[in-house]
C-alpha cells in the first residue's frame, strides 16, 4: 500500500513535544502519518477524519503497525473538534495537530473530482451529506460570482478571462468532469502562463476545493474550540498549504481574544531536504500556538 508521504513531521512531533501517556488530536488524520509516530512515542491519539475512506485506511495501517490500543478514530469535520474531545474525554489534551488540505490518495485516486490528474466527475466533496458540488458551482454561479470565486479563493489573476471562459463553455455544453474544466481554462490562458511552473487550472481547483468544502470557515471555527481543550502550556501545531489558511493562523494567533500565543516569529518551513524529496512541502508553514491563560 502506498501512503501519504507526512509533511514537516520532524518539525511537527518536536513542537508537539509528545509525552508518554498524553493525549493528542489529529484533527486532520489522514493516512495517519503523523499520528503513528505520536502512538510510537506513547501518547493516546484522538484522531478526527472527514472522509470515510481516508478512515478506514487510517485505521487499518495503525492496526497493521499494532498501535491500536491507544488510538481511537472519529469520521466527523474538526469544526467539531470540542464536542468529538467530549464525547471521547479527549477534553484535557497536551497537544492537537491539523495538517490541513488533501492526501495524495485523495487528490490523485481518492475519485472526489479534486484534481485533474484524472477524468472524474467534478465533485470535490469530501463530505457527501454537503449540499453543492463543484459541478453545482461551475454550472449555476454567474460570471462576476464564478470570478470572484476565483479570485478570492486563490489568487487567480486571470480569474475574470476564465470566468468567462466558463460562462461561453457551459452555455454549449454543461462542464460535468475535471478534464472538461481544465480544458476550457487551458484553451483560453496564455502560453507562458506562470512560466509553465504550474497549470493554468491548478488555482481555480483550488478555488473550488475550498468553496465546496467550506475550508475557511471550518478552520476559523475549529481553532479557537481546539484551543478550549488545551492543557496549560499544550501547544496547537499547524501545517498550511496555501495563504488564506495561512491567514487564518495568523489572525488566530494575533487576535485579543485569544486563549494561545504564537511561538515564533515567523513559520517553519520545509527543509532543503524535504523540498528535494516532496515538492509537496513546497508551500507547506507550520505554526505553533501556546496556550497562555
Ligand atoms: C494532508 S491530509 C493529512 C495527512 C496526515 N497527516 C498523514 O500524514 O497521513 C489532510 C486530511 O484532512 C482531512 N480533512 C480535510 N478537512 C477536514 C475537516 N474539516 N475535518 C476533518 N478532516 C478533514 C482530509 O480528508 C485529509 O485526509
Amino acid at each position: 500500500m502506498i501512503y501519504h508521504t507526512p509533511v514537516l513531521l520532524k518539525e511537527a512531533l518536536e513542537n508537539l513535544r509528545v509525552k508518554k501517556g498524553g493525549k493528542y488530536i489529529d484533527a486532520t488524520l489522514g493516512d495517519a502519518g503523523h499520528t503513528i509516530e505520536i502512538l510510537k512515542k506513547g501518547g493516546s491519539v484522538l484522531g478526527i477524519e472527514i472522509n470515510e475512506g481516508a478512515l478506514v485506511r487510517a485505521r487499518k495501517r495503525i492496526e497493521e503497525e499494532n498501535l491500536s490500543q491507544n488510538f481511537i478514530g472519529i469520521l466527523g469535520n474538526f469544526k467539531n473538534i470540542e464536542e468529538i474531545a467530549n464525547d471521547n474525554d479527549f477534553n484535557e489534551v497536551s497537544g492537537v495537530l491539523y495538517d490541513l488540505g488533501y492526501s495524495s490518495f485523495e487528490l490523485d485516486y481518492g475519485g472526489f473530482g479534486l484534481s485533474f490528474q484524472k477524468d472524474e466527475p467534478l465533485d470535490m466533496r469530501l463530505d457527501k451529506s454537503l449540499g453543492v458540488t463543484a459541478e453545482d458551482l461551475i454550472n449555476s454561479l454567474s460570471e462576476k460570482e464564478l470570478s470572484n470565486l476565483i479570485f478570492n479563493y486563490s489568487d487567480e489573476r486571470m480569474a475574470r478571462k476564465f470566468a468567462r471562459a466558463i460562462v461561453k463553455a457551459r452555455n454549449l455544453k454543461k462542464i460535468q468532469t475535471t478534464l472538461q474544466l481544465a480544458e476550457v481554462i487551458k484553451s483560453v490562458s496564455s502560453p507562458g502562463y506562470e512560466r509553465g511552473r504550474i497549470h493554468p487550472a491548478t488555482r481555480t481547483f483550488q478555488a473550488l476545493r475550498i468553496a465546496v468544502n467550506d475550508e475557511i470557515t471550518n478552520l476559523e471555527k475549529s481553532l479557537p474550540r481546539a484551543a478550549h481543550l488545551l492543557l496549560p502550556g499544550s501547544v496547537i501545531v499547524l501545517i498550511t498549504f496555501h495563504s488564506l489558511e495561512d491567514k487564518v493562523a495568523k489572525d488566530f494567533g494575533r487576535s485579543a481574544r485569544s486563549s494561545v500565543k504564537e511561538i515564533f516569529e515567523k513559520p517553519i518551513t520545509a527543509s532543503y531536504e524535504e523540498l528535494e524529496a516532496n515538492t509537496k512541502s513546497r508551500s507547506a508553514k507550520l505554526r505553533v500556538f501556546e496556550k497562555i491563560k
